[in-house]
């Protein structure tokens, strides 16, 4: 499939944005200073907090905590790694019914109740196996991304 540009200036922290590339969904997350900050209490809970399995080949620019290039932008293919669902979006922080009582915030896979905080990375003693797959990805401009 073709590469996918996608203008991304008007993302407010806080929003997500969805493009489709190669039949699949890729969210682009605004991240406030907040989520950002709040990915390094994570750690200890996640299956793989530093992507270094290789059921999906994540690139090098993404093997950080944030797991992008830009620490504000996430950038994910929004498939849930146990049987392929959509997860939703739980950007608001604080303890939610059946979440983890130290949740901050991240997607919940509505299928078999997989959670992923808001670098795309799973919980541990969940279905999901894997964090969220990093597509490849560049900037062209602050403004223009291109994703593939
Ligand atoms: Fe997401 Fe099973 S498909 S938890």
């Amino acid at each position: 499939g073709a590469p996918v540009e996608v203008d991304i200036s008007g993302i407010k922290p806080g929003e997500k944005l969805t493009v489709e590339w190669r039949g699949k969904p890729v969210w682009i997350v605004r991240r406030t200073p907040e989520q950002i900050e709040a990915l390094k209490k994570n750690d200890p809970q996640l299956a793989d907090p530093q992507s270094e399995r290789k059921a999906f080949p994540i690139p090098d620019y993404a093997k950080n905590e944030n797991r992008s290039i830009k620490p504000e932008y996430l950038v994910v293919v929004g498939i849930c790694s146990h049987l392929g669902c959509s997860p939703s979006d739980k950007f608001a922080a604080g303890p939610q019914p059946s979440l983890p009582d130290d949740w901050n915030g991240g997607f919940l896979c509505p299928c078999h109740g997989s959670t992923f905080d808001m670098a795309g990375r799973v919980f541990k003693n969940k279905p999901a196996p894997d964090n969220l797959e990093v597509p490849p990805h560049m900037y062209l401009s602050d403004a223009k991304l291109m994703i593939g």
